[in-house]
């Protein structure tokens, strides 16, 4: 592996990593109650249409917290891909101890925040869907494509700015919102900076050495990777709504899917991420 980041970020990083705490010792389980919100009302799929404002808040509750374990089984797949890679580039040749320190740094906390979801699940007596989670293209892609290359941390990007900014939404509108769940969110923010500025960083320095043509293809292919992985993780099956008490889940996932609203907000969470890449000739595009 060559050093590609440079060595003042990578020091600064390793820095704030060093001080590692447990997130899910900090998380205030006490506080997790089924009679809040786990996410704020905006930020559901079906927010916005009357068939939703009908329903009885114990409902839009409960559907709060199945998008939400949703949001987390999503994010269980992605935490355990990013893990994988980073643990089988551990057997690679390195030239920069502080890199592939930073990059355990990585797999340390990816692991904390799985550990997190899982307690949280636990904790509320919940169950994992048990589906298989990414379409086979996201996950063939996310297996195969080689580590160090500017298609693998663009992927990256994305896969972590995109809940990344769901969390962020969280924070921002934590009222009504449980505080265990906001603190979840917000601990996981706290570390994800890192490995954003990390990833981003890796993109900044592939993208400036990658030709034209290289960007146009990685960029047709990420926003096709985009749309499968939006599709996949924030356009919820139809069991999220069985398991929520809404039948037959088909009915409201076809709202949900139709739902204007909800396209906005989605488009919302991928913004900064195409602003992003803007400068860098990569052009990422909204759904
Ligand atoms: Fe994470
Ligand atoms: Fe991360």
């Amino acid at each position: 592996m060559s050093n590609m980041c440079p060595d003042n970020l990578i020091r600064q990083l390793n820095r704030s990593s060093a001080a590692y705490e447990d997130p899910s010792s900090l998380v205030p389980w006490d506080r997790l109650a089924f009679d809040d919100y786990w996410l704020p009302v905006e930020a559901l799929s079906l927010s916005g249409l009357s068939e939703f404002e009908h329903l009885d808040e114990n409902r839009k509750q409960a559907l709060s917290r199945y998008e939400f374990l949703n949001f987390i089984e999503a994010g269980i797949w992605l935490e355990g891909i990013f893990m994988e890679r980073m643990a089988r580039g551990l057997r690679q040749r390195h030239s920069s101890l502080a890199e592939l320190r930073y990059r355990v740094h990585e797999i340390r906390e990816e692991s904390g925040h799985t550990l997190m979801f899982l307690d949280l699940i636990e904790r509320a007596g919940l169950e994992l869907s048990g589906r298989q989670w990414a379409p086979l293209v996201l996950d063939v892609f996310a297996r195969l494509v080689p580590l160090e290359s500017m298609e693998f941390w663009l992927a990256t990007v994305l896969g972590e700015e995109v809940p990344d900014q769901m969390n962020r939404y969280v924070r921002r509108h934590e009222i009504g919102v449980n505080a265990a769940i906001v603190q979840m969110c917000a601990l996981h923010i706290k570390e994800e900076a890192r490995h954003i500025a990390y990833a981003r960083e890796l993109v900044r320095v592939k993208a400036g050495e990658a030709s034209r043509p290289r960007r146009a293809v990685a960029s047709t292919l990420m926003n096709y990777l985009l749309r499968r992985f939006l599709d996949a993780f924030y356009c919820p099956q139809a069991d999220v709504y069985e398991r929520a008490g809404l039948s037959p889940g088909s009915y409201w996932q076809g709202l949900a899917r139709a739902n204007p609203t909800r396209r906005r907000f989605l488009n919302e969470l991928i913004e900064p991420s195409i602003r992003l890449l803007q400068p860098l000739g990569l052009s990422v595009a909204a759904p």
